[in-house]
């Protein structure tokens, strides 16, 4: 029995939660989870506009709170975060098993999609600044053309709509469509992937179907949910919520967001506050 995390700056987490329930439900556990803890850090959100320094910092708090829940794995449910992990901090945390959608991604185009040739990566800003998926990808794809996007206005977009009581994903989509519209006014190439690098974005997947219509959409979440496939959770598991500030926000978007994500019924608790430092 074990616990394990899963951390975002907002609700984006949710939606690498939702593709882990949704592989990962059993009646006859083997490595069966004790509790999947969801933190939201809404006190830093956004992530993408702040610098990587300040960012590693704000990662390194979190796991330590994580370390405190005595956590044994920890999913880095944002791109921003797999962005930033690197050796020095899994030394800094090695009792905790550190999951990231980057090297995930790269290990899943490895194995099944070895003839991908023009990728474009969409993602926050610090994600594309820190070059971190471009340098992954060129790995297991050498011959590949790849491409960075950054979509700042995505995140805001999506965190401030939840909000409303009259909020609409359609509505957030065609927003999000404009927005989009003129990131790739000037692309290189039409792609043939689309790698939704940052956890929120899976929730725009209408307004990236409606610009491009024939590319494949890679979701970094269903990679990670394959290697946490030997982990399963049952009717006996806690799901508990916790946000670093404003409770009750976090609480209303994921009222917000339980018609969408079957995984948000899950959760047994009022979101709570987590002390991180
Ligand atoms: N959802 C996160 C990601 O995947 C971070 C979004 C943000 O706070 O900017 O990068």
């Amino acid at each position: 029995m074990s616990k394990i995390g899963f951390l975002d700056s907002g609700i984006g987490g949710l939606t690498v939660l939702e593709e882990f329930c949704q592989s990962n439900n059993s009646k006859t556990a083997v490595n069966e989870l004790s509790e999947i803890i969801y933190l939201a850090d809404l006190k830093n959100l956004p992530y993408g506009e702040k610098t990587l320094e300040r960012l590693t910092a704000i990662l390194e708090e979190n796991l330590k709170w994580f370390a405190q829940q005595n956590a044994l794995m920890v999913v880095l449910a944002c791109n921003t975060s797999s962005a930033l992990l690197n050796e020095k901090i899994k030394q800094n945390f090695k009792q905790l098993y550190i999951f990231d959608l980057i090297t995930a991604l790269a290990e899943q185009i490895d194995r099944e999609h070895k003839n991908l040739d023009k990728i474009a990566v969409f993602s926050t800003l610090a994600t594309h600044q820190s070059g971190a998926y471009i340098s992954n990808l060129q790995k297991v794809l050498p011959q590949a053309q790849i491409i960075s996007i950054a979509c700042p206005a995505f995140v805001p977009l999506i965190e401030n709509h939840l909000t409303e009581s009259d909020f609409s994903l359609e509505q957030i989509n065609k927003l999000a469509l404009g927005c989009l519209q003129e990131y790739t006014q000037n692309l290189p190439f039409e792609p043939s992937a689309i790698v939704f690098g940052c956890t929120h974005y899976p929730l725009l997947k209408m307004a990236f179907a409606q610009r491009f219509k024939n590319s494949l959409f890679l979701d970094p979440a269903q990679a990670l949910a394959q290697q946490l496939q030997k982990y399963k959770f049952s009717d006996q598991t806690k799901f508990l919520s916790f946000s670093t500030a404003q409770a009750e926000t976090f609480e209303a978007k994921l009222k917000a967001l339980a018609k969408i994500l079957n995984c948000v019924q899950y959760f047994s608790n009022q979101a709570q506050i987590a002390k991180t430092a």
